[in-house]
């Protein structure tokens, strides 16, 4: 079935004919895939990467003679790839030219939690924030996106989001030449008006469900794959829709990373599932001269975004050679569950019965801990993401995940009336009176509260605590 992307609006568009869904020859591939720039931070003699971003509106062409009103970073839609060593000390400054405030987020970044951007570090309209930290975390795709409270998914959905690359001592052993042999995949959901506008309705139980699938902003994308092994770094950059990723020809593919590095070796596949705010990277081998698509497949999820097609990679006549993949990848040791748990039961809209306060804290955890957090969904469809953290995901409903499912993680599909235990390494940034969030990567429900608060603190400290904040912390 051809459904989803709307064979119809593409028929209309580039004027070709139809086809059953998979079929390479039925589709126009149009665009040259967008590779976001990777944004060379300013010299310093003090050896500082510094980074500036500007939040600001803009107009994006993602239909031909049809500009959109978009939101970027340093540009209309999307933003700069940022990419950093471990070791190395960042330094942002984030302006904000939108008409509202808003926030920039580091989503799977561990660093102190008044750098974490969330919605405690509003920037005002016209203002400048200035987070500074060092990365201190194994090579990994992360990526950045605005928190405001309430707003969150609107923020995203108008283009407010970049990937923000983290790379280690082991980065060289993979393919690493961007947007050559390594290349990002910003995979979002959108829909359009008559006049090619991105409609904004966030009503319903989801938020906004898309009929169109893009790819680093781009419509109808082409590759032109140089490499016989080419490493894509995938991201669900949507507000709700879940995508069950791999190719019209059912080839199979290596995930060699999940969310928050390296997993201990490669793991073959022939689909990922890819939730809101999660990252798998993958590694594809290519014949010279032959067209692939890389599609979306029907899943099981009631907010899977169905079949549709994604990108078409057209591999050039001669492509240079690749070495093998590592048999073992540099991952680091998976992480230990430590005695004590903690659960959260997923409502609609609410954890554990409690909507988003941002006074409250809902959770004490010393520093360096090592805990089970329980999660456990009692209704439909959610997704669970904890800032700071790496996580791995201890079993399923009691079974161990699938192997490419057993790697470093900051963000977990969770189907609806399922139980995820996971074993969470938190870090030692300690900051008791400023808060890292937990909550559905749904952004719609992010927005209506299903998100709650923790700190970490001195060990020793968690019951002196204070479980209120000032409204001006
Ligand atoms: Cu990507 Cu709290 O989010
Ligand atoms: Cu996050
Ligand atoms: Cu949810």
């Amino acid at each position: 079935r051809r459904g989803f992307l709307g064979l119809m609006a593409l028929a209309a568009l580039a004027g070709c004919g139809t086809g059953a869904a998979g079929n390479t020859g039925s589709i126009t591939f149009t665009n040259p895939l967008r590779i976001p720039p990777v944004l060379d931070p300013l010299p310093g003699a003090d050896g500082v990467k510094r980074y500036p971003l500007a939040l600001r509106p803009g107009e994006t062409e993602f239909l031909p003679g049809q500009p959109a009103r978009t939101w970027g970073i340093n540009g209309s839609y999307l933003g700069p790839t940022l990419r950093a060593r471990r070791g190395d000390r960042v330094a942002m400054a984030v302006t904000n030219l939108l008409p509202e405030a808003s926030t920039l987020h580091w989503h799977g970044m561990r660093l102190p939690a008044a750098m974490d951007g969330g919605p405690h570090q509003m920037i005002a309209a016209g203002g400048t924030w200035t987070p500074a930290w060092t990365v201190d975390q194994p090579a990994a795709t992360t990526w950045y996106h605005p928190h405001p409270h309430g707003v969150t998914a609107e923020h995203v959905y108008r283009g407010l989001a970049g990937m923000f690359i983290v790379d280690d001592e082991h980065s060289a052993e993979l393919p690493h030449t961007y947007g050559v042999d390594d290349v990002p995949l910003i995979v979002q959901d959108k829909v359009f008006d008559a006049d090619g506008q991105l409609k904004e309705d966030f009503g319903g139980t989801w938020g906004l469900l898309g009929d169109q699938v893009l790819v680093n902003g781009t419509h109808s994308p082409f590759f032109e794959v140089k490499a016989s092994r080419t490493r894509f770094r995938i991201l669900n950059g949507a507000g709700a829709h879940v995508f069950t990723i791999g190719f019209a020809d059912n080839r199979e593919f290596q995930v060699i990373a999940s969310d928050a590095g390296l997993l201990p070796e490669p793991v073959t596949v022939d689909r990922v599932k890819v939730s809101p705010g999660e990252r798998f990277e993958v590694v594809v081998d290519f014949r010279p001269g032959e067209t692939v698509l890389l599609k979306g497949f029907d899943g099981d999820s009631v907010i899977e975004a169905g079949d549709y097609d994604l990108l078409e990679l057209r591999a050039a006549a001669t492509l240079a050679p690749s070495p093998a993949l590592p048999a073992t990848l540099a991952a680091r040791p998976p992480v230990e569950p430590g005695p004590k748990t903690r659960t959260f039961k997923l409502g609609g809209s609410n954890i554990n019965g409690r909507n988003m306060d941002p006074a409250r804290i809902d959770e004490v955890v010393p520093a360096g801990a090592r805990e089970v957090w329980e999660i456990d969904n009692i209704t439909y469809d959610h997704n669970f993401h904890v800032h700071e953290v790496a996580f791995r995901i201890l079993d399923i409903d009691g079974a161990e995940p699938p192997p490419h499912l057993r790697g470093p993680k900051d963000t977990v599909y969770v189907p609806g009336k399922t139980k995820v235990r996971l074993a969470v390494a938190f870090g030692r940034h300690t900051d008791a009176t400023m808060p890292y969030m937990y909550h559905c990567h749904i952004l719609k429900h992010e927005d209506k509260g299903m998100m709650g608060q923790f700190v970490i603190v001195e060990p020793g400290t968690e019951d002196s605590t204070p479980r209120t904040l000032s409204p001006t912390a």
